[in-house]
């Protein structure tokens, strides 16, 4: 099974699946000196863990990371770093009654059809679960990136068709749903709550913006910046859809309009969204992310068995009504791993 690597410097392979031993990940090319403990992980892990708003899977998984690798006394040094998260919660005897379904919208079907099996509990390496790992990794990438004095925050702006109005970030801790317009975010709350009584689930937007980018991150011509960042954010399941600036409505725009006017201090607008042939410019990078609905849902829908055979399937019980914002550290950790990869190999050039 191919593609369970990403990056070219700092380069991050995941292991493990959903009802397995833990999930890991192996983080090569990682310079020596960042300091690194166990600790560092805590805050980031908790923000992808279940169990942080209503509308969470009920597992139960404490993501505490073990460093099993590449730090020694609280510092990298050089070598391949291993993280590992044991899995504590799965409860793979409540997937029986579907074993042989395949979930409508989920993986099941594809995997059957590539590797002739799929795994029914869970869905194993197509689980989210796998996610934690790129959260992990992505910890180590952020050190590298703030000591530049670059930051990556994540909101959300829609779910549900209810969009944000104002872009207030220093809200975002006062909203379980990390939407910055709050009045918003209790009426994307109740529309949650009223898919979930019907067993139905919601998707949405996300927005990950970047701040403190220096210009001349990104590679001619294959590994453009946003090219890999697109890569990256699509890599994550449920997402489906990415755009860097003003994405899709510039193809509603004119060239003068969504031209951004370059002063002695900066450009005038950001409708490039931080990033210009395929390398960054210094202004902020800002990705608009569209997540769809979570496939699990209470609701009876027609599938197959892995015969074919015509039935039915009902996929009620430890799901999550909507990705969001569980999702939000994981395109967070996505983007860190592209940028530190790209300063790292800024690094290696010798004119800088
Ligand atoms: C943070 C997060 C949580 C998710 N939770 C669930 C879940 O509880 N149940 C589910 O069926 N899918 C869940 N998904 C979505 C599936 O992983 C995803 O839809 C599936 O792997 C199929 O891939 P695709 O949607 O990219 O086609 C979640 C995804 C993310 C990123």
């Amino acid at each position: 099974m191919a593609g369970n690597s990403f990056g070219e410097v700092f380069r991050v392979t995941t292991f493990g699946e959903s009802h397995g031993k833990g999930i890991g990940a192996v983080i090569d090319g990682c310079p020596p000196g960042v300091p690194l403990c166990r600790d560092d992980f805590e805050q980031e892990m908790a923000r992808r863990r279940p169990g942080g708003s209503a509308f969470d899977t009920p597992r139960r998984e404490d993501d505490k990371v073990e460093i099993l690798s590449g730090v020694f006394e609280d510092m990298t040094t050089g070598a391949p770093i291993t993280v590992f998260i044991k899995n504590k919660d799965a409860r793979s005897k409540s997937y029986d009654p579907i074993k042989n379904l395949f979930r409508p919208g989920h993986g099941d079907y594809t995997y059957f059809k590539k590797y002739g099996h799929f795994d029914y509990r869970g869905a194993g390496r197509y689980s989210a679960r796998e996610t934690a790992a790129r959260v992990a990794a992505g910890i180590i990438a952020g050190k590298i990136l703030s000591k530049e004095g670059v930051d990556v925050i994540g909101y959300t702006t829609e779910i549900g068709g209810i969009r944000a109005e104002s872009l207030d970030l220093t809200k975002l801790k006062d909203s379980p749903l990390c939407c910055p317009d709050l009045k918003k975010s209790v009426e994307m709350e109740q529309a949650l709550e009223k898919v979930k009584e019907q067993g139905d689930s919601l998707g949405g937007v996300v927005e990950v913006r970047v701040k403190g980018c220096p210009p001349g991150l990104g590679e001619p011509v294959f590994d453009k910046l946003d090219a890999d960042l697109a890569r990256a954010v699509m890599s994550v399941g449920a997402v489906k859809g990415m755009e860097i600036g003003s994405g899709f409505e510039a193809a509603r725009l004119k060239g003068s309009q969504n031209n951004d006017p370059i002063t002695p201090e900066g450009f005038n607008t950001n409708h490039a969204g931080g990033i210009l042939a395929g390398i960054s410019n210094g202004d902020d990078i800002i990705i608009r992310v569209a997540v769809k609905p979570i496939p699990s849902i209470g609701i009876e829908q027609e599938t197959t068995d892995r015969d074919g055979n015509p039935s039915k399937i009902t996929t009620s019980g430890r799901f999550d009504v909507t990705a969001i914002p569980r999702i939000i550290p994981v395109l967070e950790a996505m983007v860190k791993i592209v940028l530190a990869d790209h300063y790292l190999r800024n690094s290696m050039m010798s004119q800088f």
